[in-house]
Parts: C-alpha cells; sequence; structure tokens
C-alpha cells in the first residue's frame, strides 16, 4: 500500500478520549504511524504480528493494512480497547473497503508485561510498538517493554519501536552486551519530532515537541 493512501486511512482511527497519564498514554499520529508501518511493510506480509501496549490500535490496524496475516494487541486499559474495537470496527466492516481481510484477526489482550505471556515466548514475527517512553512514575518501562519485544519473537524476527532519543546510548550499550544479555542487534531508521498534545497538567505548553528515535531490532540466534 502506497504512503499517502496509509496514512489517509490510519487518519481515520479515533484517539484517547482522557488519556490516563499512569499509562503514558498518547496515541501515534496518522503521520507517523504511516512512516512505521510502511518501513515495515515488507517484513509485514503475512507476519503474525504483536502490538505491544496497543491503545488505540492504530499500530494494528496498519500492520493488517500493510498485509499482516494476524495481529495481537496486548493493552491494559479496557477504554483504549473499547475505542481500539471501535476502530476495527469502522475499518474492517465497510463492504467498499477495498483491503483484503480474509484470515486477518485483532485479538486484544492485557498486560503487556506480565509473565503469563510466556506462552506467547517466541511466537511472532514482527512487534510493533509505541511503548511508553517511562517518564515520570514510569522509570524503566520503555527497556522492560523492549525485552518483552525480544521474548515475544522469533529469532531472526524484528522489532519495530518508538523510544526517546536521549535513551539512544543507553540502548547502544546494552546491544553491545553478549547475546544472553539482550540479545538483538538494531539500528535507528528516522529521528522523528514527537509533538506530544497538551494531555497532562503539567504540561505548561500547548504540545510538547520532544526528539523520538524510531529503532529498527533484530532479535539474534542463539549460536
Ligand atoms: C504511548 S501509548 C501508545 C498507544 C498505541 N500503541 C499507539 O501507538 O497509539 C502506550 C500504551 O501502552 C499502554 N500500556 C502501558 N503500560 C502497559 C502494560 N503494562 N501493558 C499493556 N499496555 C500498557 C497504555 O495504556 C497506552 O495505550
Amino acid at each position: 500500500m502506497k504512503l499517502k493512501e496509509l496514512e489517509s486511512w490510519l487518519s481515520q482511527c479515533d484517539q484517547f478520549d482522557k488519556p490516563k497519564v499512569v499509562l503514558e498514554q498518547y496515541a501515534t499520529s496518522a503521520h507517523v504511524a504511516a512512516r512505521m508501518i510502511y518501513s515495515a511493510q515488507e517484513n509485514l506480509t503475512d507476519a503474525a504480528v504483536c502490538d505491544l501496549g496497543s491503545g488505540c490500535g492504530i499500530l494494528s490496524i496498519g500492520s493488517i493494512l500493510a498485509g499482516a496475516a494476524y495481529v495481537c494487541g496486548f493493552e491494559v486499559d479496557e477504554d483504549a480497547i473499547e475505542i481500539a474495537i471501535g476502530n476495527c470496527d469502522e475499518m474492517f466492516d465497510d463492504s467498499e473497503n477495498p483491503v483484503n481481510f480474509v484470515n486477518t484477526e485483532i485479538d486484544i489482550r492485557s498486560d503487556a508485561l506480565s509473565p503469563a505471556l510466556e506462552r506467547f515466548s517466541s511466537c511472532f514475527d514482527v512487534i510493533i510498538m509505541n511503548p511508553p517512553f517511562g517518564t515520570k512514575n514510569n522509570a524503566g518501562a520503555d527497556y522492560k517493554f523492549l525485552k518483552q519485544a525480544i521474548h515475544l519473537v522469533r529469532p531472526e524476527g524484528h522489532i519495530y519501536s518508538l523510544h526517546k532519543s536521549s535513551t539512544r546510548e543507553f540502548f547502544k550499550k546494552k546491544m553491545a552486551l553478549p547475546i544472553e544479555k539482550l540479545g538483538v542487534t538494531g539500528n535507528v531508521l528516522a529521528q522523528i519530532r514527537y509533538d506530544l498534545p497538551k494531555c497532562y497538567k503539567f504540561h505548561k505548553e500547548k504540545s510538547v515537541d520532544i526528539a523520538v528515535d524510531f529503532w529498527h531490532f533484530q532479535k539474534q540466534s542463539k549460536p
């Protein structure tokens, strides 16, 4: 699918009604989501995909539009799940929809960091996510999401993820460790100016513009 077409479809997705600060709920814009999906497209075709912290489902929906066979979104917040399901209904029930959705399904489950996800270990071809950045009371959440993603993706599988640029050196150091410590290679595909709307009281400006890295990681096979 062409980038413009993808963005146009994704711009129809509803976003959080009342974003929850503890969960770091800021939706990926259609502009950013479309570019993430477009970059991942070759690996998304026919893939089993996981969206960790799926929120209102924009990355799950985008993955299906790009040809994924199956997407499983993990999201802890019921309200977000309700919006995501509404977005899927809007997007996929229209009989005039030009996209073929045969054999596609979005399955939204709960806590992305739960040990119960053990059973999904190495299950997915691709993980696509915009995890909490690990700010405020949530320090380290971004790294926990990455480690869970590595656990869930199959060897040689792909992880596409957004992380604050200020953590770039931290991730690079972790990747330089022996394989059993983290077990991925990765590189930054693009640096994005991420416009966080003023959704929280502690934001003084109308929106906060932060630098965010769009990472592509690949899980290493054990020798
Ligand atoms: C930055 S938002 C991104 C939402 C969505 N993926 C998007 O791209 O618009 C992070 C999401 O992670 C969810 N979240 C935070 N902690 C979580 C956890 N432990 N398990 C599952 N979801 C979580 C939040 O509720 C929120 O929807």
